[in-house]
C-alpha cells in the first residue's frame, strides 16, 4: 500500500510542481504591447504634474510607457529641471531605445532648448528619425566602442535611461560600461524590469543573470563595509558610488554619489 502511494506521489509531484511554477512565474507571457496602457493619441488625460501634462497634450511621435511611470518621472526629473536653470552646464540625457522617437521628443520638450538629448538604438530605421535638438546614433547598448563614441560627443550625462533590449544578457553589461560616466548626483533608470521574469528576455524567477537579481546583489555591495564576508564581485564597480537603489513596479533607479561608510552619530 505504502509503495503504491509513494509511486503515485513520485509520478504526480514533479508534474504538479512544474505546472505551478509555469503558472506563477513564466506562464503565458503577454506580448509587451498589451502591457502598455499609454499610447499617444489615446486622448487620455494623465494626472501627475508637468510630465503628465506633457503626455496628455502630446500629439507627436508615438511613445509607450507603463502607466505608473508618469508620477515617478515627475518626481525623478523635476530636480534636474530646476537645477538646470541655475547652471551654466547643460543637462545631458542619454536614452537607450529610440523606437519611434516619442520619448526623446518628450524629454526635449520637458528639459527645453539648452538640454543635450541623445538616443541610441540598434535599429537602422531610427537613423531616419529627425527631432529638433535631439541626436540619434545607431549601435548596440553592449558595444563598448560605440558607447564610448557617443559619450565622447555628449559628455558625461546626469540622466541615463535604459529602455533598450530589456534582455538579461545586456542590462548589467550596459550598466557596468556606463556607470563610470554618469555624473555624481546623476540617476540611472532601467525601465520595464518586469521583463526579468520573462523567458523571451532571458529572464525567469530568481534567475541569477537578470537585472532584478543583479541589483539585489548591489544591495549587499552597498552594505559591504558592515559585512564580514566576501561580497558579490559582479557589483563591485558600484561600491563607493551607489547612493541609493529604488525598486518601483517595472523600474529600477540607481542614484550615483561618492559614498563613504557611514558611522553612528550621537546627539
Ligand atoms: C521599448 S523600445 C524603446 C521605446 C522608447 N524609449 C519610448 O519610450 O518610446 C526598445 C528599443 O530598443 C531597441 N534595441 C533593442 N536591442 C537593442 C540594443 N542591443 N542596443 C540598442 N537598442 C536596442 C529596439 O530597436 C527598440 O527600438
Amino acid at each position: 500500500m505504502i509503495q503504491t502511494v509513494l509511486r503515485v506521489l513520485k509520478k504526480a509531484l514533479p508534474t504538479r510542481l512544474a505546472s505551478v511554477y509555469r503558472e506563477s512565474f513564466v506562464g503565458d507571457n503577454p506580448p509587451l504591447g498589451e502591457f502598455y496602457p499609454i499610447q499617444n493619441g489615446s486622448g487620455i488625460n494623465f494626472s501627475g504634474g508637468e510630465f503628465g501634462e506633457l503626455l496628455s497634450n502630446h500629439n507627436g511621435r508615438s511613445i509607450v510607457k507603463m502607466s505608473n511611470f508618469i508620477n515617478i518621472y515627475d518626481d525623478l526629473l523635476s530636480p534636474y529641471k530646476s537645477a538646470q536653470s541655475h547652471s551654466s552646464d547643460p543637462l545631458r540625457l542619454l536614452e537607450i531605445g529610440v523606437s519611434k522617437g516619442g520619448s526623446l521628443e518628450i524629454w526635449k520638450k520637458y528639459f527645453g532648448e539648452s538640454a543635450l538629448i541623445y538616443g541610441i538604438d540598434i535599429d537602422e530605421r531610427c537613423r531616419e528619425i529627425s527631432i529638433p535638438g535631439v541626436q540619434i546614433r545607431i549601435g548596440s547598448q553592449v558595444d563598448q566602442a560605440f558607447l564610448a563614441s557617443v559619450l565622447n560627443e555628449l559628455g558625461d550625462p546626469q540622466i541615463i535611461i535604459d529602455d533598450g533590449s530589456h534582455h538579461a544578457d545586456h542590462l548589467s553589461l550596459t550598466l557596468d560600461m556606463l556607470w563610470p560616466h554618469l555624473q555624481d548626483g546623476g540617476i540611472y533608470i532601467i525601465e520595464d524590469t518586469h521583463t526579468s521574469y520573462w523567458q523571451e528576455y532571458g529572464g525567469g524567477y530568481q534567475k541569477n543573470q537578470t537585472i532584478i537579481e543583479f541589483i539585489k546583489d548591489a544591495i549587499d555591495t552597498m552594505h559591504q563595509s558592515y559585512i564580514r564576508k566576501k561580497m558579490p564581485v559582479r557589483t563591485e564597480f558600484l561600491r563607493e558610488s551607489l547612493a541609493s537603489i529604488t525598486f518601483y513596479d517595472s523600474m529600477i533607479v540607481l542614484r550615483k554619489e561618492k559614498t563613504a561608510p557611514t558611522h553612528r552619530v550621537s546627539f
